[in-house]
């Protein structure tokens, strides 16, 4: 029986890695530039926490949940299908409210829905994202977009669409609610099963379904926001005067709500041209309800997530440089593979990475292994070597090699490979 890697899920190779790490490094130096620091949470929560904080009409909650079972106890737990709930779960269990106050937090790692696969859509991808929580002031709201902007372009990625919108306070977004019935009754029919059962529960779920039919109906709505009372109003120009004064374009959309029930207030959304149907690099937006409605006080919070898989997606095409192993030790015979075996332990306690094959094999079969691991430098031990304790050193660029004692190997593969 062969197995695969589930549906919806990849296997990172080696050869990925570089690229993997160079970006997470990247995204790390922008994300403590701005002074975030890093929280890990587990993979996988309550249930209820998801249910409570992105709502039972959001696609996420109704139909992509993947949860845990436990043999023979009932489901209680699910993969965390996003970070935001978990970390305000985690500033209350911590009393980082009563402690810290204001927090800024950043997060990377897998994350888990339960979607249709397609390209840039997987069942298991990953986050960068960033959550900023106990404050709520047009000032943090402009750091956080600037701060996603400037980790793309740190990435090299550019061409891409920067689009906001406020839902404003509840009473606002219920006044945009009632809005959004007038305009979508009459074409209620065009929608989709889902988003006619939408209708009543959540009308905003109508603005983000995935469905090429909903998504054409939805654009031809004409919002204003007039729907914002004059300080929810006055708060997102504040938002959008701090992007103007750092010439960061953007365009305003009506019609962007995002998928989860905590938002309010501004909300964001950065897409690429080049990744296709699921266009989104990243998103994010205000949450004023949520530390409340999971039991703290109230308190302002905003964050967004970068998916990792469409960052790389969108990103120029140029490869690392892949991992270097610097020394490979070739050995002909026992007594040279023992000694091989002592100054590979000698070179790796000295901070030098280095290999060997552990497999009997002839000295050119070895030397095309060095070769294909890209290794900087050889050493070739054989009964001439153990006799002389002399190694010969191969320098793989220029080919060139020469015999070192045994005393003063390390301190000269040292030099070489500092240069
Ligand atoms: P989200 O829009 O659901 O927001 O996800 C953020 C990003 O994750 C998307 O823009 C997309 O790039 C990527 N993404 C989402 N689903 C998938 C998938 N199935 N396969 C590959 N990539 C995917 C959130 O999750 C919020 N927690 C963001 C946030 C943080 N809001 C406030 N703080």
């Amino acid at each position: 029986m062969k197995f695969t890697t589930p549906r919806g899920t990849k296997d990172i190779l080696p050869e990925e890695i570089p690229l993997w790490n160079q970006v997470e490094e990247t995204c790390r130096r922008q994300l403590g530039l701005y002074g975030y620091r890093e929280i890990r949470t587990p993979l996988f929560e309550e249930s209820a926490l998801f249910v409570r904080s992105l709502g039972t009409a959001s696609d996420i909650v109704s139909k992509q949940m993947l949860n845990v079972a436990t043999a023979g106890k009932e489901e209680r737990y699910s993969l965390r299908p996003e970070a935001t709930a978990a970390i305000v779960r985690a500033y209350l269990e911590h009393n980082l409210d009563k402690k810290e106050g204001f927090v800024r937090l950043f997060y990377v790692g897998p994350m888990f829905r339960g979607e249709r696969p397609q390209k840039g859509r997987l069942r298991q991808f990953h986050h960068i994202g960033v959550e900023a929580i106990g404050l709520t002031s047009p000032w943090l709201d402009a750091e956080i977009i600037i701060l996603a902007v400037r980790v793309l372009e740190a990435l090299g990625i550019s061409g891409f669409n920067l689009k906001m919108n406020s839902l404003g306070c509840e009473k606002d977004e219920a006044r945009l609610a009632q809005v959004l019935k007038e305009s979508l009754k009459d074409k209620l029919p065009e929608f989709c099963a889902d988003c006619q059962a939408r209708f009543d529960k959540n009308i905003f779920r109508l603005l983000d379904c995935k469905e090429n039919s909903c998504r054409q109906l939805v654009a031809k709505l004409n919002l204003t926001d007039k729907y914002l009372c004059p300080e929810c109003g006055d708060y997102f120009n504040a938002v959008q005067e701090k992007l103007k004064l750092l010439k960061i374009p953007f365009t305003v959309s009506n019609t962007l709500v995002r998928g989860l029930d905590y938002y309010t207030h501004t909300v964001f959304e950065i897409s690429h041209p080049d990744l296709g149907a699921q266009d989104a690099l990243g998103a994010g937006g205000r949450y004023d309800n949520l530390v409340k409605e999971l039991g703290g006080e109230a308190k302002g919070a905003m964050g967004f997530a970068f998916g990792f898989e469409r960052l790389l997606l969108a990103m120029p095409k140029a490869k690392p440089q892949p991992a270097q192993t610097a020394v490979f030790i070739a050995c002909l015979g026992e007594p040279a593979q023992q000694s091989g075996f002592l100054l590979l332990d000698d070179l790796r306690k000295n901070g030098i990475s280095s290999t060997m094959a552990y497999t009997p094999l002839s000295f050119k079969s070895q030397l095309r292994q060095a070769d294909d691991l890209n290794t900087k430098l050889v050493v070739l031990i054989g009964d001439e070597e153990i006799r002389d304790q002399q190694f010969t050193l191969k320098d793989m660029s220029t080919g060139t090699q020469e015999k070192i004692s045994a005393q003063a190997i390390i301190e000269e593969i040292a030099k070489r490979i500092a240069k």
